[in-house]
């Protein structure tokens, strides 16, 4: 949950487009025809892609293959019938033979935890791995699992909650174990019979925490920006934080990606003074202030190497360039980060070429021979932007297996761009270069002094090249079939009546409880398909895939893509394409939590123009203002159903299939987490929300699961 927002002037989609476009032209214009002129070479690009399997697939139709889970507040993982689930790794399980099975209990030795897996389960990868250890993308019975663990539910690791007097954190201990507990981890993972295992003695184990050494990497590596007492020369920094998403390379390489680190730094307003004018615009659009968010930076005294005052982002010391503190620390954070997990020795790095903000995650495009590499990001926040990064290097198959090399050649040196989403049902990627789209000395608002400035800021910039403010971007996921990208904008309580666009168009009242829910409470997944079919392509087409909504609401403003019973759902966060060309859809809801725990579906999707243009009314009070928009296929029973219902008061997210297509992996992440902001005197087992995964009375923990089959076949859908 992030509940900051995008305050800068840049304009809304809306201002700029009533002046350029009448609505009559807009009603007028047909969104197919548009959109044919699109995809007219995605079979040509599929067959160019080198990916034999979605080739294969693109040419099968499929058929969901289980019946609808109902909608539930039970405190258990529910799934379709015939399906069944194990979970393989639980925050603080042992990823080492020689560490005991985890207490749970609040007991567990904090340095145990450089072995053990981490909290809060998210984003994650599947690496199969052959007989020679080597990354191996058919193979099934053996792999690495890469898993973000973004942040911790404090309540559950302690004996009795954080233990802090007056606004300061007293046991070093506990600080360590949440430190330790945020990161990756890389397991190795076996089949055993109908399902995996985790392999604890396995040497390609690995932690990563807040504590690893980092390579800053690309265009900003060695920025002044990036000097601390850890790095005189910018060239490092420790850790990483808040992993939400992910994403992975052609080269069999993981990334993880740092969304809402900004809150885990501690910046008073008495810093304020020390800045320079640029300085404080920027902490401000990146929301470093306050406290820190664990106050992990208020253990006193400190360690010799810094571990509690590095998350300190004031200036304490005395030098002119930040080489005596952590005044800069915040800009080492905020980036997607590459890591060899079939190299445990090997350095994480930091890609700078890709921007800096609150990085969701990191998906590819498909991959062609010959063309650029492209990666989509969304910034997740309210307001925030969509980005996509190309790589100057044109993609060579032989850099297959080259590691962390092929990432220095294509994610070194590329153009980012930001995504303009018009009226029209057209869209436009903005590049963020110096020098370019308003980006320079000049801008009021930032006066940007070089490239590492553009990408460190980028969120300044993508505000000066005039980019859409976005219902709170999450997820991101490329059809194998086709290349078409889609998006979750996951809600946007703050979507104000009159700043409605087309891409963001819904403003409406969700009541919860009897209490209001205004703004786009629900969400809603936007795709595009990129010009000429091809991913680095400067124009897209787009519609919105699906509108979020309770089955119950007004079908002509709010259900516009006519959710049943069996998949109505809010909050699209985790998005996904098995390699079948199956979309899963993950929920992070907080709106139609009266009705239902959060949730997993199925989609079968067509693909950008098959439905209509449709203009809405949305109403507030007795203000009302109309948008045109352009709605997906309808998604009927047939195409959407609900497989999977999660325990109380958790979060669906992360996926991850073995290549065969007969596992899927899923995260629980922070069953019962709410506990965790009550008063620890209060906290007993029967105040918990969730006894998830272990029953009983025990405390809940966040999970991977593994999903199988009954009868060992595909996992939500066959073709037909
Ligand atoms: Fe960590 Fe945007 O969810
Ligand atoms: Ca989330
Ligand atoms: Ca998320």
């Amino acid at each position: 949950m992030n509940d900051t927002d995008n305050n800068s002037n840049n304009p809304c989609l809306t201002t700029i487009l009533d002046a350029r476009l009448s609505r009559r032209s807009l009603l007028k214009g047909s969104l197919s025809t548009a959109a044919a002129m699109y995809l007219g070479s995605s079979s040509l690009l599929l067959s160019a892609s080198g990916n034999a399997n979605a080739a294969r697939n693109a040419q099968k139709n499929m058929r969901l293959n289980f019946s609808a889970v109902d909608k539930s507040r039970a405190d258990k993982v529910q799934l379709a019938a015939g399906y069944n689930y194990s979970v393989l790794l639980a925050t603080g399980d042992p990823l080492s033979a020689s560490v005991p099975a985890y207490a749970n209990d609040g007991s567990d030795d904090a340095a145990s935890f450089y072995r053990r897996a981490g909290d809060h389960n998210d984003g994650m990868q599947f690496f199969g791995m052959n007989r020679q250890g080597a990354w191996d993308k058919q193979v099934s019975e053996r792999g690495l699992l890469c898993i973000n663990h973004e942040a911790v539910t404090a309540a559950y690791l302690h004996p009795h909650g954080q233990t802090v007097v007056d606004g300061k954190r007293v046991s070093d201990a506990e600080v360590m174990k949440e430190m330790l507990a945020h990161g990756v981890s890389v397991a190795e993972i076996r089949r055993e019979g109908n399902t995996f295992k985790i392999q604890r003695a396995s040497s390609y184990n690995r932690r990563i925490n807040t504590f690893t050494d980092m390579e800053m990497a690309g265009p900003a590596a060695r920025s002044p920006l990036f000097i601390t007492h850890y790095s005189q020369t910018g060239s490092r920094t420790r850790g990483t934080i808040a992993n939400c998403a992910n994403g992975h390379t052609p080269w069999g390489t993981y990334l993880t990606c740092e969304e809402n680190w900004a809150g885990y730094f501690r910046r008073t307003a008495a810093d304020d003074a020390k800045r320079s004018e640029k300085e404080r615009v920027a902490f401000k659009r990146y929301g470093v202030a306050g406290q820190g968010r664990e106050l992990w930076a208020t253990v006193q005294p400190d360690t010799a190497d810094k571990r509690f005052g590095r998350w300190n982002a004031a200036v304490t010391g005395t030098s002119n360039d930040g080489s005596d503190d952590y005044r800069h620390v915040a800009n080492t954070f905020g980036w997607v980060v590459e890591i060899d997990p079939f190299n445990p020795n090997s350095t994480p790095k930091k890609r700078t070429a890709l921007g800096r903000f609150a990085h969701e995650g990191a998906w590819p495009g498909l991959v062609v021979a010959g063309q650029p590499l492209v990666w989509y990001m969304g910034c997740d926040s309210r307001h925030e932007y969509i980005y996509k990064y190309v790589s100057k290097a044109l993609w060579d198959p032989n850099d297959a297996t080259r590691g962390m090399l092929a990432g220095d050649k294509y994610l070194n040196e590329g153009r980012l761009y930001v995504a303009r989403f018009n009226a029209d049902g057209s869209g436009d990627w903005l590049e963020l270069k110096f020098g370019q789209n308003g980006i320079d000395e000049n801008n009021t608002a930032y006066a940007f002094s070089d490239q590492a400035d553009v990408l460190i800021l980028a969120r300044l910039a993508a505000d000066a090249a005039g980019a859409t403010k976005m219902d709170r971007p999450e997820w991101g996921a490329v059809n194998p079939r086709n290349g078409e990208v889609y998006m979750t904008l996951t809600t946007n309580p703050s979507r104000e009546l009159d700043k409605t666009d087309a891409a963001n168009p819904r403003f409406y009242n969700d009541p919860k409880n009897g209490m209001t829910q205004k703004g786009n409470a629900n969400g809603h997944i936007i795709r595009w398909a990129e010009q000429d079919g091809k991913a680095a392509a400067s124009r897209f087409q787009w519609d919105v895939f699906l509108f979020a909504a309770r089955a119950s609401a007004a079908p002509d403003n709010v259900n516009l893509s006519g959710l049943t019973a069996d998949n109505d759902f809010s909050s699209p966060d985790g998005l996904w394409f098995a390699q079948s060309g199956l979309l899963w859809i993950e929920t992070d809801d907080h709106a139609y939590t009266d009705i239902s725990n959060c949730m997993l579906l199925a989609a079968i999707p067509g693909k950008v123009g098959d439905g209509k243009t449709q203009t809405i009314v949305n109403h507030d009070g007795s203000k009302e203002r109309q948008v045109t928009t352009y709605v997906g296929a309808a998604t009927d029973h047939d195409h959407l159903r609900r497989f999977l219902v999660g325990p109380v008061d958790c979060e669906i997210t992360g996926l991850a299939e073995s290549p065969d297509g007969r596992a899927l992996f899923v995260n629980i992440q922070h069953p019962g987490e709410t506990t965790s902001g009550q008063d620890f005197s209060l906290d007993t087992p029967s105040s918990w929300l969730s006894h998830w995964p272990g029953g009983g009375s025990s405390r809940p923990r966040s999970a991977t699961i593994v999903i199988t089959r009954d009868d060992g076949g595909m996992i939500g859908a066959d073709f037909i």
